[in-house]
């Protein structure tokens, strides 16, 4: 039943370490127990084009890339991921999961690089135009517990190289956009055993198709 009603498209963000891989796919167990017809996809990235994008933008360069060159290609790539993955599922009745969208580039290019949200917002209404996320499921973890897990993986990207300072922008700007929409956002506390988060998740979920859906 649920299956046939109008496809959602729900994102899935959090800093670096705070465990979107493996609630991503708690997720997708969730929508499977509930036959519904989802699709996994995530920014920047979501094409060829998309993902090569992607390349571009956690490669370290010996040439900068100034924060408004870094703002632009995220949405190119997103103009990209829109076009060829996310209208033409959800017109085709596919929910999408997305790891991550544009309250990513409101925390990251907004606050971490300080570019301001003004600009962010500019471009978001520009290239999605009313397109926005149903449902924002943020894990959140404290900075230093974001750079301890993110240290266990080895080589760092041009993001994860950044300072305490620039995550607790990100941090901070991902609790601001969440208290300001408590009906489209939740936040869990991903520093909790992971069971206790999962729990967390369902609830979210089942509250979501429960009285969204
Ligand atoms: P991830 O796949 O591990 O989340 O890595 C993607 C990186 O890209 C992450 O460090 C956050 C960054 N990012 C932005 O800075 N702005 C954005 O809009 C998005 C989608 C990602």
């Amino acid at each position: 039943m649920i299956a046939e009603l109008a496809a959602k498209f729900i994102t899935l963000e959090g800093m670096e370490g705070a465990g979107k891989s493996t609630n991503l796919a708690y997720i997708c167990e969730f929508f499977d127990r509930q036959s519904i017809k989802y699709r996994v996809t995530r920014e920047p990235g979501g094409t060829e084009i998309a993902e090569l994008i992607r390349e571009l933008l956690l490669k370290h360069h010996d040439e900068a890339i100034y924060p408004m060159t870094e703002l632009l290609l995220i949405f190119a790539a997103r103009a990209q991921h829109l076009e060829a993955v996310i209208k033409p599922a959800l017109a085709n009745g596919e929910w999408l999961i997305s790891d991550r969208f544009t309250d990513a580039t409101y925390a990251y290019q907004g606050e971490g690089r300080q570019l301001g949200g003004d600009k962010v917002e500019l471009l978001e209404k520009f290239v999605q135009q009313s397109l926005r996320p149903d449902l924002t499921i943020i894990l959140d973890v404290p900075v230093e517990l974001s750079a301890q897990r993110v240290r266990h993986r080895g080589e760092l990207d041009r993001f994860e190289t950044e300072s305490s300072d620039f995550f607790q922008r990100v941090r901070d700007a991902y609790y601001q956009r969440a208290a300001a929409d408590p009906n489209r956002y939740s936040v869990i506390d991903a520093s909790r055993d992971l069971q206790t988060v999962q729990s967390d998740l369902h609830a979210v979920l089942d509250d979501f198709l429960d009285t969204k859906v």
